[in-house]
């Protein structure tokens, strides 16, 4: 039976084995990026650690098959993820992803390069909150996601958290309707996709008030 909990410190190797099998707009990203703990270390390493208080995770016979990330300060997280997490990246690509996952430099210098662009308000101020959320195959359409999302919402409502952003793809062709049908609205899109692979599908920013 799938249980949903708060996230554990332990928990981390079981989420970044879910953050990669959904890790390409949705689909397993064997085949598109080879260094899995670099790309926990970008997407979803940091909040086992620094904030499992408003993380939560879905268990299946011990077995994380899903969760949600967040946080409620996303001004603050992003100062947080620089001195905690940041400085790990680069040591982790200089001397592990370039050895033995070469292939990988190609992603992460188009991730680089990519050309930033904003909506013309300060988003974490409008929406302070952020999320990622990632169901493994097998246990979507079941209501979970849903679940998952009722909890946090519902958590960052306590806490006083005037709105939620999130980003995803316009490839993820399973997150959109999703994000829609829970109420989250597209409030920018980017001028490219943050795959090198398929740059036509551009990267989408969402966003829903709490109060
Ligand atoms: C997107 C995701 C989190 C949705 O979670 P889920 O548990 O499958 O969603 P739910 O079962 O709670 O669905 C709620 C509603 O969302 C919509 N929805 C969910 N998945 C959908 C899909 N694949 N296609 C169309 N609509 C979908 C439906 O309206 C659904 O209601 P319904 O089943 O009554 O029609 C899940 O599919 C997932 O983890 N995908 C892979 C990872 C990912 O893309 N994460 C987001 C990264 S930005």
């Amino acid at each position: 039976m799938v249980i949903i909990r708060k996230c554990r410190k332990a928990d981390a190797k079981g989420i970044m084995n879910v953050c990669f099998k959904t890790g390409y707009m949705g689909e397993d990203a064997t085949g598109h990026f080879s260094d899995v703990k670099l790309f926990g270390l970008l997407f979803c390493l940091y909040y086992p650690r620094y904030e499992r208080e408003h993380s939560f995770v879905a268990e299946d016979n011990r077995e994380i098959v899903g969760y949600i990330l967040g946080s409620p300060d996303s001004e603050l997280q992003e100062r947080l993820f620089l001195a905690k997490i940041g400085w790990r990246i680069p040591i982790r690509l200089f001397f592990v992803t370039s050895w033995r996952y070469f292939q990988d430099i190609k992603t992460i210098l188009h991730f680089i390069r990519l050309p930033r662009s904003n909506p013309n308000f300060n988003i974490n101020k409008k929406y302070p909150a952020h999320l990622h959320i990632d169901i493994l195959e097998k246990y979507q359409r079941k209501g979970i996601g849903s679940k998952l999302m009722d909890k946090f919402e519902t958590h960052m409502r306590k806490l006083g958290v005037k709105g939620i952003h999130l980003g995803t793809s316009e490839g993820n062709y399973k997150a959109v309707p999703f994000y829609k049908k829970k109420g989250y609205k597209i409030i920018h899109r980017d001028k490219m996709g943050m795959w090198p692979d398929a740059p036509e599908k551009r990267g989408l920013l969402f966003a829903k008030k709490l109060i």
